[in-house]
């Protein structure tokens, strides 16, 4: 089949997802359209046509999806257009990630082609895959965009009952949030950058040395961004003993995982 554009959708609190996605797409022939859903007011509707290629590219939170990412995917509609969901964690595991985006696009009106489950540095714990990706991820992930385009050119139609399998269980999942939340220090100087960035809006304008920690999602934007360091995780003590658990238990490398 011929593919007349791609268009990558993302939600990528820290970056890594779409850098993830950037290098996804560095493999296929032709550029792609970018449609960030990361920033809080992104909710918007779009209708994707069957001869369009839509790459979904989301982190993975707790074992599944993102809850603002997955509500933001839902709004987009497909015309049994094609489909690659990619599903971007921290060594961990992507747990029902994958089968999550699956049944997502699935039920808007998408054909998955294929999945990926790559690996990208904790944001949470950021020493656990640290630099990932890394220049093996280009390279895998190149490779899996040019097996992807290969599959979409030897098509003639695409077959809803050939979607490939994914790991997952169905009921996905619960995720809770995690017990770390974002403190302010007095270096803030209010210059709004950590509530311009916040992807579920739980930073007010007005006053941006506050956090509504009841919408926070720990997703690390605001620390990220803070030009002046005035934000950081707490409680600090018990971050780092888990980051150190986690280094232990999930420390050794995951490599890119793809289902087509
Ligand atoms: C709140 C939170 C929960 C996370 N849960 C998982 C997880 O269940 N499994 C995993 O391997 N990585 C997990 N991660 C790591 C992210 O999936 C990973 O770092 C991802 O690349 C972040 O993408 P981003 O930079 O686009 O936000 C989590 C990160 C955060 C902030």
């Amino acid at each position: 089949m011929n593919i007349s554009k791609v268009t990558c959708v993302f939600f990528s609190a820290t970056g890594l997802t779409q850098k993830v996605a950037d290098l996804f797409l560095s493999g296929l022939p032709v550029a792609a359209e970018k449609l960030n859903l990361t920033p809080y007011t992104s909710d918007k509707a779009h209708v994707f046509g069957p001869d369009e290629l839509v790459v979904f590219a989301a982190p993975v939170y707790g074992g599944i999806l993102p809850a603002p990412a997955a509500e933001r995917f839902a709004l987009l509609k497909g015309q049994n257009t094609p489909a690659v969901c990619l599903a971007v964690y921290g060594n961990r595991d992507y747990d029902d990630a994958l089968l999550e985006m699956k049944n997502l696009v699935q039920n808007a009106g998408f054909v998955p082609v294929a999945f990926g489950a790559p690996v990208a540095q904790h944001s949470l714990m950021p020493r656990v895959a640290a630099g990932r990706p890394d220049a093996e991820d280009a390279y895998k992930l190149q490779a899996f965009a040019r097996q992807v385009w290969e599959k979409l050119g030897d098509l003639t139609t695409l077959c809803p009952q050939a979607v490939p399998q994914v790991p997952g269980n169905f009921p996905y999942k619960k995720f809770g949030g995690v017990p770390f939340k974002p403190q302010v220090s007095k270096a803030c100087v209010h210059c709004g950058a950590c509530a311009a960035h916040c992807p579920v809006g739980a930073i007010p304008k007005n006053a941006p040395d506050t956090t509504d920690k009841s919408a926070c999602i720990a997703c690390m934007a605001c620390i990220k961004i803070c030009p002046s360091h005035a934000r950081s995780i707490t409680p600090k003590g018990a971050l780092w003993l888990a980051e150190k658990a986690f280094l232990l238990k999930y420390g050794k490398r995951r490599d890119l995982e793809v289902f087509i």
